[in-house]
């Protein structure tokens, strides 16, 4: 293993005023996205996206690395060039999820975990030598009902996330360790309390698991949730609200050490998700919080670029500067210097 590889990897990923692009929807997801606008989801239409994306220069410059889906990272652009490339072209790195999605817990009726170790150790190297030089491996933790989430879920996504995260630093990627709790569940009573008991009891297991597997946290970065109330639960919290219980269970919980931390957005609007990073990130400030906060964002980035896009060449350019002025609000959000006055400034919003 080479530390000093890995941690400066791990730092890029970081980086000030940038953050990370999650285009690694799986089949079956994309599929619904291309479903809402009317594209039919085939290996091609699925690669012209993607390389629209990645082809979006001005985009790619707060872009400090893209999470890809096995199918993507083996795939070739129009012209012949691996889309590996395109990214690395645009000074981003390529990262892989390599989770396989997730499969009911035994015992623990309406949860989930996540799968995919059993051949990591040998798919890993391929990924490496492909270019990736980060991996992402996602677990689910649901609040629901009767206690939910259980013990034993909490327990076996922070066991598996840890043994992923240790075969990671092996193969020389830095593993994004992402426990997320969902928003969008169905239950009632999903307050930002609970919230934050979620997020507090899930954070602890997985650090505990991670230091068991002797995971470098230098050399990794976390990707979780914002503490948010649960979009069905007719309960609205205001972003200074957001960032004052997500920065305080993060210092709780969360090492120093640890490289940055990356947050999904799980189902919150473009620019609530904005607005909520750049809160999080002021709140961080007069904390003095040890580690650079920023996006991993999928649907946060994503949306307004796909709905420009629609599957066709003509709509290109007008995608690709959707997906700029998310990238850029996003990129400023992570410094604590956006604001929503910005997103009407004609200059941020060219391809
Ligand atoms: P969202 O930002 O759409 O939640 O996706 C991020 C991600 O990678 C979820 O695993």
């Amino acid at each position: 293993m080479n530390l000093a590889e890995l941690n400066k990897v791990a730092e890029a990923m970081v980086a000030p005023g940038k953050g990370i692009l999650a285009a690694d929807e799986s089949s079956g997801t994309i599929k619904k996205r291309f479903d809402a606008i009317g594209v039919e989801s085939t290996d091609e239409s699925r690669r012209d996206y993607r390389e629209m994306l990645f082809r979006a220069s001005e985009g790619m410059k707060n872009i400090s690395g893209v999470i890809l889906y096995d199918e993507t990272i083996w795939q070739k652009a129009k012209d012949g060039t691996p889309l590996v490339e395109i990214i690395k072209k645009a000074g981003s790195l390529p990262g892989i999820k390599v989770d396989e999605g997730t499969k009911p817990l035994p015992g623990c009726p309406g949860e989930l975990v996540t799968i995919g170790l059993d051949k990591l150790a040998d798919r890993l190297p391929k990924y490496y030598e492909q270019g990736a030089r980060f991996a992402k491996w996602r677990g689910v933790i649901d609040i629901g009902p009767h206690g939910l989430p259980s013990y034993t879920c909490i327990k076996a996504n922070a066991h598996a996330l840890a043994r992923y995260a240790a075969l990671c630093q092996v193969a020389q990627i830095v593993p994004i360790v992402e426990p997320e709790v969902l928003m969008d569940g169905e239950h009632s009573k999903h307050s930002l309390v609970r919230s934050f008991e979620v997020h507090e009891w899930t954070l602890k297991h997985v650090f505990e698991e991670l230091s068991n597997a002797d995971v470098r946290f230098e050399e990794m970065v976390l990707k979780p949730s914002m503490v948010i109330p649960g979009q069905k639960s007719g309960q609205k919290a205001g972003a200074r609200e957001i960032a004052d219980a997500t920065v305080t269970v993060l210092m709780r919980w969360v090492p120093a050490a640890v490289a940055g931390i990356a947050f999904l957005s799980g189902g919150q609007g473009n620019e609530e998700a904005t607005l909520n990073l750049n809160e999080i990130n002021r709140v961080a400030r007069e904390r003095k919080a040890p580690w650079p906060l920023t996006f991993s964002y999928g649907r946060a980035l994503q949306q307004p670029a796909i709905g420009a896009w629609r599957g066709d060449d003509a709509n290109v350019k007008a995608a690709q500067a959707a997906l700029a002025q998310r990238a850029k609000m996003n990129g400023l959000a992570a410094l604590g210097e956006y604001s929503p006055e910005l997103e009407k400034q004609p200059a941020l919003v060219r391809a």
